[in-house]
């Protein structure tokens, strides 16, 4: 028998395409800075922290550990929030909110009630309420977001929250605010009509009309008491089979159009059936739905009387993946949603970030859900924290990503997923033509900035950067996260997945540069553009 060589042997593996190292694909991608969507609004890198599991106990806030502060306030987990570059944090539900009347949160803190909380299964203490939340992000530098209870709350109970947080002196709950220790207002400039409330699970759940009916009022009281706020409704998140989120949506838009500044949507995902592709891909999903409640917003705009000279946009305030910490046992409890996320999940991140980027003129807000523990990108125990790998994408957005969304031309190879579900009991979906890179662009201050993820689990992609107005010019900053498989993941005492800055990209006035993407990977490119 003849022997083949090893050079025979190493062409034909690289004619059936072996590994990312020996084959690649090749993509291009143009760049016009004139061609542009929208700006990119520092809110879609948002937050949220419910009183749910050890997201608020245990997480934010630790009374009596050695590593919080005087306020209570975990010092290891201020410092890795700051390096989110949370732009609003909201509180404090989430489908706790619908049933948490907020005067059981403020004053001495060993006379407030506890509560049985019914959304996750508790003991609601009380001792962190909205002054400890105050504190909380004014140290770690971000801005607050207040839910209010629509469920078993009143409308009074919203305006009189309002009132204690933004009013400077004189009625009653602002002369209580300034009695318990806060001299100033808190001015909160954004508020949302309540949680989920189309949702069957929601406590005081409501159909749309009476949704609709409760959330002018709450509004009208609300803006009565400070007129400077802005307000969010809630959107449809129930996509299980059976229900109708457009039909919520749009009675919903159309009875609040004249009133709201933003309509709420929330989406999570998951990898239940352990198909690496068909997960990548659900970030289109929410491209879809952000484009279907676009044109909603679109329709209703035409006859709407708004006092607000914009337009009502989209506030994606909760997204993640989340399908792991989601038996009946983790969804209840002290330790209730502590999902431990991996390679392919911070890339499913990425992707949901692109999408806010690729769609700057209409999502101007987003939260990730949630902060902390508690399908979270920091994880704590008593004695330390460590970054989740969806901590990382996050990060390099959050601190990188802004400017002027460009709309690019991105040519690559693409794959078709089979029909899947996207997330635990959502209806199924396929999805065609979805291209192995995902790639968003924003132009700030002469500096184009790339977001691309490799969608590819085996391949590399050598990808030629065009640009069609101005050359690239000087050392363009390369970032990269990435791990030693797609289920790598980070623990305590383990990072896998972290963000490794690679060698710049040394380009002298052109209009081109290539750069090859490692399978499945998440990079950002930054450089500069220049006549
Ligand atoms: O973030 C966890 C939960 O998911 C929130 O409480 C709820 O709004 C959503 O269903």
């Amino acid at each position: 028998m003849k022997r083949i060589s090893i050079k025979a042997f190493l062409a034909a593996f690289l004619l059936i395409g072996g590994t990312g190292f020996l084959s690649a694909q090749n993509a291009r991608v143009k760049i016009d800075i004139e061609r542009t969507i929208g700006e990119v609004n520092q809110n879609i890198y948002g937050n949220f922290a419910e009183h749910l599991g050890r997201c608020i106990y245990g997480g934010i806030y630790d009374e009596g550990s050695s590593l919080a502060d005087e306020d209570g306030l975990r010092k290891d987990v201020l410092e890795a929030v700051k390096g989110l570059n949370v732009s609003l944090v909201r509180y404090p539900g989430g489908n706790f909110v619908s049933n948490y009347h907020w005067k059981d949160g403020i004053g001495p803190k060993d006379d407030r009630p506890p509560r049985m909380e019914l959304a996750w299964a508790r003991l609601e203490t009380n001792r962190f309420g909205t002054d400890e939340f105050m504190k909380f992000v004014k140290k770690a530098g971000t801005e607050p977001y207040l839910s209010v209870n629509m469920g078993t709350g009143t409308i009074e109970e919203a305006q009189q929250w309002v009132e204690y947080c933004n009013v400077k002196e004189g009625p009653y709950y602002a002369e209580l605010r300034k009695k318990y220790g806060s001299v100033e207002p808190y001015n909160v400039k954004y508020w949302s009509l309540g949680n989920e409330m189309d949702g069957h699970w929601q406590m005081g759940h409501l159909n749309a009309e009476d949704y609709s009916k409760k959330a002018l009022e709450a509004a009208k009281l609300m803006r009565l008491t400070s007129p400077e706020i802005k307000i969010i409704a809630a959107g449809s998140s129930n996509y299980t089979p059976g229900a109708d989120p457009n039909e919520w949506n749009s009675t919903i838009l159309h009875e609040l159009r004249d009133v709201i500044d933003y309509i709420a949507l929330h989406m999570y995902v998951g990898n239940p059936n352990d198909n690496y592709y068909n997960y990548l891909s659900t970030p289109r999903i929410l491209e879809e739905r952000t484009q279907i409640v676009k044109g909603m917003i679109l329709r209703e705009m035409q006859g709407a009387e708004r006092e607000s000279p914009d337009p009502i946009y989209i506030a994606w305030d909760e997204y993640n993946t989340w399908y792991r910490a989601r038996t009946d046992k983790a969804l209840v409890g002290n330790n209730a949603l502590e999902e431990h996320y991996n390679l392919e999940d911070a890339l499913v991140i990425a992707g949901f970030l692109n999408a806010f980027v690729r769609n700057a003129d209409i999502v101007k807000m987003a939260n990730m859900a949630q902060l902390v523990n508690v399908i979270a990108p920091i994880f704590t125990n008593e004695t330390g924290m460590f970054k989740q790998t969806i901590y990382y994408p996050l990060a390099l957005f959050a601190n990188n990503v802004f400017g002027t969304s460009l709309d690019l031309f991105v040519d690559c190879d693409t794959y078709n997923t089979d029909n899947f579900a996207i997330g635990m009991g959502e209806v199924t979906t396929q999805q065609n033509g979805v291209p192995y890179l995902d790639i968003s662009a924003t132009y700030k201050d002469g500096e184009v900035i790339l977001c691309v993820i490799n969608r590819h689990k085996d391949k590399a992609i050598a990808t030629d950067f065009i640009s069609q107005t101005g050359m690239f010019n000087g050392d363009f900053e390369v970032y990269e996260v990435n791990g030693p498989d797609t289920k790598a993941d980070n623990d305590f005492g383990k990072t896998q997945v972290e963000t490794k800055q690679k060698p710049v990209i040394k380009v002298n006035k052109s209009d081109q540069f290539s750069y090859s993407f490692p399978a499945h990977s998440f990079t950002l490119i930054k450089g500069k553009i220049v006549e």
